[in-house]
Parts: structure tokens; C-alpha cells; sequence
């Protein structure tokens, strides 16, 4: 998916507010700061307490993570966006937004400023969010606000509420009680998760609570009715991809300037919507004189559809195409 103009300005501007943030940390400090998180998000998730403990976590975090879970949440958030045209968010509350990732998202892919509330229990997160989001003009009227996920979360009504690479830290019973209460407040939901079979078993689950809350799905599946994929044969997800920063190159090693950020996601809404006739599911194949397009479906099914010279146009677009947009391109529906 090709981002547009607006919001790459947006990613450049949380490049250059995150590159400022290891200034005067020796590099080896960064990259053992880096090292230590990537431990702690391995070992025994949900926990009892925060695992941004300080500022030192949250400037590895936020260096490290959040320009990828930035573009995952955009890229989900223009799919939301197309299947809800004319329509955008009076307002905006992320929870466990941490450093403000999707806050940061949610401006990219609508302009203009809207009040934005943040909700996470760590609080070195919090500061660190609202220091980075005054690079960022479209974020001036966000509070940051100090909460604990569990059965006792209370969220004010609001047009929009995004989850982002939160329910992967939390237990079963706290991933319903948020999903229920962000159902109870929202008009729209957006849910991201890590892009693997756990990922994709807990947006399942949460896409589920939303259906029978009365959401419909907007986005990645084009219905709302049961995704056809059979439990542990495959899972669902996406990939955006991610500049990478000297820090990165530093812990992980190689030199490709970008990497790729794998991850699952479910937009969900009561506004009026029309979802992509279907989706491309993975990466699209490129042959000579054809393309293969794994498609989900209406129907729901999943197919494997071949556009090959002959189709002329529709062939010229599926070269266009990528791995999560929708089939067939908009004029040709
Ligand atoms: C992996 S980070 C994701 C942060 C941000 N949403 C993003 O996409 O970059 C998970 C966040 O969830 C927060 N979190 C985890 N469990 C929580 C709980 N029980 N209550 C409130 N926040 C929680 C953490 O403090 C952390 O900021």
C-alpha cells in the first residue's frame, strides 16, 4: 500500500522528532537498552506491573518500535479510511497507546487536529509520548492520561479508538473487558496486532466480540460474516514497510535501508461502510505476462485469481497491485 503524500510528511516528522531522542546516549548504551527490551517483550507476557519501567526503556521502545508500529497502524487505518469515505474522526482515544504511535497514525491519515486522548499505565511512556507529539501540530490537544486495561477501564464516548500491539500483554479476561468497553464507547474500533498466528487468533477473537456487539467489519475482510481461514492452517496478516534508522542497523546488523513490519489487524464500525470487494491476501506474484492474486472474498472464500496480458487494463493494475489492497482497483469495480 503507497502511503500518500500527508502522511509521509508525518513519518518524517516522527523520524526526526525519535532520531533527537538518543542524542548525547553513547551508542553502545542505546543498543544495550534496545537489547534489554527485546528480552522483556520475549519472556512472560501479560505482567503484573509496566515493562517501559523508565526513561531508558521508553526511548529504546520508542526508537526502536515505534516508527514500525507507526506504519502498521497507518496502512490499516487507510484501508479503515477507504471503506469509510467522507467520513473522519472528531476524536481519537488510544488505548495502551504508550508513546502515541497510533496517535501519530490516526493525524497521518486524517488532517486536521482533533482532541486525542492516550491511555497507558506506564507513565515514562506517557511523558515521552506527549514530548515527542510536540513535533507534531495535529497532536497539541492530546492528553496523556495515566490508566490500567482490566474489568474496571472506563473509556468516554469517542469517534474512534485504536489498540495497537496492546492485547498481546494482556490475559484473556482484560482483552474482552477492553474489547467490550472499547465497543461500548467507539463508533469505530481499529485493532492491530503482531502479523502471526497468535496475532491473528486474538484479532479473530476480538473481530468476533465486535460482530456481536454490533460492529461491522470495514476492513482487511471484505464481509462480516466468519473468516474462511481454518484455525491453524494459516493466518491472516500484512506487511508495511519501515525505513530504517542507524539504531536499527546497529542492533539488528546488515545494511538494507528498510525492513518489514508483519502484523494483523481489524477495522470495525457502526457509520455506514462499504468494504473492498475483496482483498489481496499475500504477496501478489509477478510471472511473465501474469500475475497471481491471492483474493479473500465476499462470498467469504479465499481463491487464487490469475490476471494475465490478456486482461489488458485490470492486468496493468494487478502489476500496481500489493499485498493488502483491494481487487480489482476501484474503477474497475
Ligand atoms: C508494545 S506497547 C505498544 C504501544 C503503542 N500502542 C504502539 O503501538 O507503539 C504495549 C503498551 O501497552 C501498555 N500496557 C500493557 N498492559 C497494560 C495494562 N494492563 N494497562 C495499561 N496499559 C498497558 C504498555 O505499557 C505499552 O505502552
Amino acid at each position: 500500500m503507497n502511503a500518500p503524500a500527508s502522511s509521509l510528511v508525518t513519518a518524517e516528522t516522527l523520524r526526526s522528532a525519535l532520531a533527537g531522542l538518543l542524542d548525547g546516549l553513547p551508542a553502545r548504551q542505546a543498543a544495550q537498552a534496545v537489547e534489554r527490551l527485546i528480552a522483556n517483550y520475549r519472556g512472560a507476557t501479560p505482567t503484573e506491573a509496566p515493562i517501559l519501567r523508565d526513561r531508558a526503556d521508553v526511548a529504546a521502545y520508542a526508537a526502536y518500535r515505534m516508527p514500525a508500529t507507526f506504519e502498521a497502524v497507518r496502512s490499516a487505518l487507510e484501508a479503515f479510511a477507504d471503506a469509510v469515505p467522507g467520513w473522519a474522526p472528531g476524536d481519537h482515544t488510544d488505548i495502551g497507546g504508550g508513546t502515541g504511535a497510533a496517535a501519530w497514525a490516526v493525524s497521518a491519515t486524517w488532517a486536521g487536529e482533533r482532541p486525542v486522548t492516550v491511555l497507558d499505565w506506564a507513565e515514562p511512556a506517557l511523558a515521552l509520548g506527549r514530548e515527542l507529539a510536540a513535533a507534531n501540530p495535529a497532536l497539541r490537544q492530546t492528553r496523556w492520561h495515566r490508566s490500567r486495561i482490566g474489568s474496571a477501564l472506563t473509556i468516554e464516548s469517542t469517534d474512534l479508538v485504536t489498540v495497537s500491539y496492546v492485547l498481546n500483554e494482556l490475559t484473556a479476561p482484560d482483552r474482552a473487558a477492553l474489547v467490550d468497553a472499547a465497543a461500548g464507547a467507539a463508533r469505530s474500533v481499529v485493532i492491530v496486532e503482531p502479523g502471526t498466528p497468535d496475532g491473528y487468533a486474538r484479532v479473530i477473537e476480538a473481530r468476533d466480540r465486535l460482530v456481536s456487539a454490533g460492529f461491522r467489519v470495514a476492513a482487511p475482510c471484505p464481509h462480516s460474516a466468519a473468516c474462511p481461514i481454518v484455525p491453524g492452517t494459516d493466518w491472516c496478516h500484512f506487511s508495511a514497510r519501515v525505513s530504517r534508522s542507524s539504531l536499527h542497523r546497529q542492533v539488528k546488523g546488515g545494511s538494507l535501508p528498510y525492513e518489514d513490519e508483519k502484523f494483523g489487524y481489524v477495522a470495525a464500525t457502526r457509520v455506514p461502510v462499504a468494504p473492498a470487494p475483496a482483498r489481496v491476501v499475500r504477496r501478489p506474484q509477478i510471472r511473465k505476462g501474469q500475475v497471481l492474486l491471492d483474493v479473500c472474498e465476499k462470498d467469504p472464500s479465499l481463491r487464487r485469481t490469475t490476471v494475465t496480458k490478456r486482461h489488458g487494463d485490470l492486468y496493468r493494475a494487478a502489476r500496481d497491485t500489493d499485498w493488502g489492497d483491494s481487487w480489482p482497483p476501484a474503477d474497475d469495480v
